[in-house]
């Protein structure tokens, strides 16, 4: 983690205090996109650690993930699997609920995007409790794929310390919260 380039990735994204409630430090990624140099280090990060890695699948969280993971994908060859909201998909989908501070959400994904035992990646802009990963994970393995890692741009320091795992999964992270 003593890559030069994280330190301007960092500083390239904007922190909203109480956005989009009181007590929460919004991690706007918008101003990283809008920053050349440190959206393609963002970008070309990843795809030096996935490019020789057999990687046949990357899977985007929306809405955030939708904003790196075609990227990564186009560079090292694999397809990109948007997992999405519901009732966006419009072709037949299998689901998977996750928990909310209050309440449940659910991510989505297209029957056939993937195919049994294709190595696969998860990309998000951030984790935070985890729950959303968690979810994207399952979502996969139900289809049969291999989720080989998870990666964010941006992930809390208890998900980062040590060697956190999510469903026995390893978790990538570039920068902690600002
Ligand atoms: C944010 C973020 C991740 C998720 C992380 O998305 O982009 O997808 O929360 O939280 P977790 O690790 O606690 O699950 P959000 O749910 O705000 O959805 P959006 O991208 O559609 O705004």
């Amino acid at each position: 983690k003593d890559d030069p380039r994280l330190q301007a990735i960092s500083e390239a994204i904007r922190v909203i205090p109480h956005f989009p409630k009181p007590g929460i430090m919004f991690q706007d990624i918008t101003t990283l996109l809008l920053d050349h140099k440190a959206f393609k280090d963002t970008v070309d990060i990843f795809v030096d650690r996935y490019r020789n890695m057999g990687i046949a699948v990357v899977a985007g969280v929306e809405a955030r993930g939708f904003m790196f993971g075609p990227s990564i994908a186009l560079a090292i060859g694999a397809k990109f699997v948007p997992l999405r909201k519901p009732r966006k998909l419009p072709g037949e989908v299998i689901c998977e609920d996750y928990e909310l501070e209050y309440g449940t959400d659910r991510l989505e994904m297209h029957v056939g995007a993937v195919q049994s035992e294709e190595r696969a990646i998860v990309i998000d802009d951030l984790v935070a409790t985890g729950g959303t990963l968690s979810a994207a994970i399952k979502l996969l393995e139900r289809a049969g794929a291999v989720v080989v890692e998870c990666a964010c741009v941006i992930g809390v320091p208890e998900m980062i310390k040590g060697s956190c795992r999510l469903n026995g999964k390893p978790l990538y992270i570039l920068v902690e919260p600002r």
